[in-house]
C-alpha cells in the first residue's frame, strides 16, 4: 500500500490504473479510522479491483468555533489499519495541496441541507460537497462508499452525483456500533469515562422513538419520549431530534414510506450524531 500526498501523483496513478482497465472503489474519510471506516473499505475491496481511501480533515466543512484544530489525527495508525483491510492507496493531501487558491467559487448545498446538521452547522454541507466533488474528479471512482451514520450527507451526495452527472455509483453501508449501541465515531475519543458511559442513551432513545412512532404514528409523541430518555440518562443538551422522510428529507406526511429518525446531542462538549432509517411495515 502507498500513501500519496500530491494531486499530480494521484492523477498519474489513476490514469495508469484506468488504462489497465481496473475498476476503482473510493472511500473518503477524515481519518482516525475505526471499524465504521474499515467496513466501508471492506465493501469497496469486495466490489472493485483497486481501492483508494482519502484521509483529509477538510477545513471548509468546519465552522469557526468547531473542532478543526483538535480533530484527532494519526496517519501512521490509519495507514496500518487501511493496509490491514486491503486498501491500495491512501490519498492524504495537505490543506494547501487541496486548496491552493481561494477563488471564491463555492458549491451551495440545496434544500436537503436546511434541516438537521445543515441547520446547526451553517456552511457545513457546502464544504462537504466541495471536497467530495474535488475528490471525485481526482480519484475518478466507479463506486464511492459512504456510511449511513451521516444519513443527511449521503442524501446530499446522492443529489450531487445526480445533479452534476458524476459517472459513479454511491454505495452505502449501515452504521457500525459499539457493543452497547453507541455509533462508532472518531469523535468518541473526546468523551470522558462518565460521558462515554452515558452516550448509549442516544441510540436507546432513537429505538424508543421508533417503537412509539410505529405503534402510534405520532411524530411529536415519539420525539418527546426519546428526548425525555436522553435528558434522564445524560447531562446532554439535545441539538435536534427529528423525523423526516428519507432520502428527500421532507416533513413526514400520510404518504411517507421511508423515515429518517435523527439526533444530534452534546454529551459534555462533544457533539454526537446518530440515526435510524426505517420503513412502515
Ligand atoms: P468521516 O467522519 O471520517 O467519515 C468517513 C465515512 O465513514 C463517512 O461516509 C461516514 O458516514 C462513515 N462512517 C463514520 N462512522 C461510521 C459508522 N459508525 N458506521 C458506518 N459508517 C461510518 O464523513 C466524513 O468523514 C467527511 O464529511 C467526508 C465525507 C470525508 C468529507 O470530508
Amino acid at each position: 500500500m502507498r500513501v500519496i500526498e500530491t494531486i499530480a501523483e494521484l492523477k498519474s496513478i489513476v490514469k495508469e490504473e484506468k488504462a489497465a482497465g481496473k475498476s476503482i472503489g473510493f472511500v473518503p474519510t477524515m481519518g482516525y479510522l475505526h471499524e465504521g471506516h474499515l467496513t466501508l473499505a471492506n465493501a469497496a475491496r469486495k466490489e472493485n479491483e483497486l481501492v483508494v481511501m482519502s484521509i483529509f480533515v477538510n477545513p471548509t466543512q468546519f465552522g469557526p468555533n468547531e473542532d478543526f484544530d483538535s480533530y484527532p489525527r494519526d496517519l501512521e495508525r490509519d495507514t496500518r489499519l487501511a493496509e490491514s483491510v486491503g486498501v491500495d492507496f491512501i490519498f492524504a493531501p495537505s490543506v494547501k495541496e487541496m486548496y491552493p487558491s481561494n477563488g471564491g467559487i463555492k458549491i451551495v448545498a440545496g434544500r436537503q441541507s436546511e434541516i438537521l446538521c445543515g441547520a446547526s452547522r451553517p456552511g457545513h454541507f457546502d464544504g462537504v460537497l466541495q471536497v467530495v466533488a474535488k475528490l471525485f474528479h481526482l480519484v475518478e471512482p466507479d463506486r464511492a462508499y459512504f456510511g449511513q451514520k451521516d444519513a443527511q450527507q449521503v442524501a446530499l451526495i446522492q443529489t450531487l452525483v445526480r445533479d452534476f452527472n458524476f459517472p459513479l455509483e454511491v454505495r452505502t453501508v449501515p452504521i457500525v456500533r459499539e457493543e452497547d449501541g453507541l455509533a462508532k465515531s472518531s469523535r468518541n475519543v473526546y468523551l470522558s469515562e462518565q460521558e462515554r458511559a452515558n452516550a448509549p442513551a442516544i441510540f436507546e432513545a432513537l429505538l424508543l422513538a421508533k417503537e412509539e412512532f410505529l405503534s402510534k404514528g405520532d411524530v411529536k409523541g415519539a420525539v418527546e419520549i426519546a428526548s425525555a430518555h436522553i435528558l434522564s440518562k445524560t447531562d446532554g443538551n439535545i441539538d435536534y431530534l427529528e423525523i423526516y422522510s428519507y432520502p428527500d428529507l421532507q416533513a413526514v406526511t400520510e404518504e411517507t414510506e421511508h423515515f429518517l429518525l435523527a439526533a444530534a446531542v452534546y454529551i459534555g462538549k462533544t457533539r454526537l450524531i446518530d440515526n435510524i432509517i426505517f420503513s412502515l411495515k
